[in-house]
């Protein structure tokens, strides 16, 4: 692990979940790496996993009891109270049974309850034999598992148990803690309060119809969860997410502009940062009808009127808070980057943004996607950055930037 992510994140109470595979013996490795690097680490393995790794050797490498049984230590309530005090969970190895009961939210077992219990970030580091790793079932876990912000690492290729070749050896315990590391990030916004919007919204024409956008509302979610992971107060206000929302913040569910707007209104009194990711209608029609709109025989179009909404950004901007920092948005068409940056420019200043996140979109770019790629402006609409990679890692960057 290199020096940079051991020193970053200060000392944290880290749940290294161990269960049963043979790259058990390869988990002592990541508590190793862990209480190396300075953090706090709590061992709770399955039955199965200590058929494969003795549990003296885990307390001797943690520096803690090992954790087995969702019995023991009631009275303390440990069943949950591991993960509620954890900064992070690590689950390495994973077997494929491991990701089926994270995918369904099983609580049959400490590990389970622990995670349940937890708003950390939870890093998993599968192992399994190709057929496993590959079988439709896995599959779909482990989507349902990225979709809710967990981090998978690996698993690597190579030889497995036996003779067999193939996908599904558990990465190297180095590049499990340094990915896992790198998730939480620095604990620098203990005690700021951040505020984002995130999703799209949906302007009614009649009771079943709408008009709405293609916003999945993956990056506003992305960092309403790094914020959280770094130590930040977080509310999000979430217009129609297709993912759902990260544990550990308050969520504020709206539909319309304007009740965007009013939930922003109400949250940004206490921001220190206001982050506006939400893709917000910029036109509403002018009249929802009470019943549903119906086609007539005579083959007759619909014509509708619109009236804008109001720009949510530019108000919260003009009315902030002294030292309130605002965000904003900016997803364009423009096919070059120089016409790119010159609307985007112009929109921060015209918000009065102190940063302006920038991506463009398109018919098949932008929307819905895992990764994304910004640049990012200040207010003067001068490029102070780009950032590139999953959401996750351009939600910390964007941080990175505010911090
Ligand atoms: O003007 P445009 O829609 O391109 O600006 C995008 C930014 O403005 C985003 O941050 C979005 O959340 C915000 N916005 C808003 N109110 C609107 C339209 C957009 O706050 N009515």
């Amino acid at each position: 692990m290199s020096d940079a992510a051991s020193t970053r994140s200060g000392r944290l109470t880290v749940v290294v979940g161990i269960t049963g595979g043979i790259a058990a013996y390869k988990a002592v490795g990541v508590a190793r790496a862990l209480v190396r690097a300075g953090h706090d680490v709590h061992v709770v393995a399955t039955d199965g996993a200590l058929r494969f790794v003795g549990r003296p050797t885990l307390e001797a490498i943690s520096r803690n009891p090992v954790h087995t049984d969702l019995y023991e230590g009631v009275a303390e309530v440990r069943h949950v109270a591991l993960g509620q005090r954890a900064d992070l969970i690590v689950i390495a190895p994973a077997t494929a049974h491991t990701i089926a009961s994270l995918a369904a939210g099983l609580a049959g077992d400490l590990l389970g309850t622990t995670v349940l219990a937890s708003a950390a970030p939870l890093v998993i580091a599968p192992a399994m034999h190709t057929e496993m790793w590959e079988h439709p079932a896995t599959v779909a876990n482990i989507a349902t598992l990225r979709a809710r912000g967990v981090t998978i690492v690996g698993p690597g290729s190579g030889a497995l148990t036996g003779e067999d070749v193939g996908p599904g050896r558990m990465s190297e315990p180095d590049e499990i803690v340094e990915r896992a590391l790198a998730v939480i990030g620095p604990h620098d916004l203990v005690g700021r309060r951040i505020l984002v919007s995130a999703g799209g919204t949906r302007e009614p024409l009649d009771p079943v119809r709408f008009i709405g956008n293609r916003s999945s509302g993956r990056q506003g979610v992305a960092l309403a969860a790094a914020a959280a992971a770094r130590g930040a107060s977080v509310t999000l206000v979430a217009a129609h997410l297709e993912v759902p929302a990260p544990a550990g913040v308050e969520v504020v569910t709206v539909g319309t502009a304007a009740e965007l707007e009013a939930a922003m209104a109400q949250h940004a009194a206490e921001a220190d940062t206001v982050i506006m990711a939400a893709a917000v209608a910029d036109f509403r029609p002018i009249a929802v009808a009470e019943s549903k709109i119906k086609k007539t025989d005579d083959g007759a179009g619909l014509r509708l009127e619109l009236e804008r909404t109001p720009d949510i950004l530019a108000g919260l901007a003009a009315r902030r808070r002294p030292g309130q920092r605002i965000v904003g948005f900016a997803a364009e068409t423009e096919p070059d980057d120089d016409a790119l940056l010159r609307v985007a420019a112009a929109k921060a200043r015209r918000k009065g943004v102190d940063l302006l996140v920038v991506n463009r979109v398109g018919w098949s770019e932008g929307f819905g996607t895992p990764t994304n790629a910004v640049m990012l402006l200040d207010g003067d609409g001068s490029l102070v950055g780009r950032a590139e990679g999953d959401k996750a890692s351009v939600a910390h960057r964007i941080l990175d930037l505010l911090a």
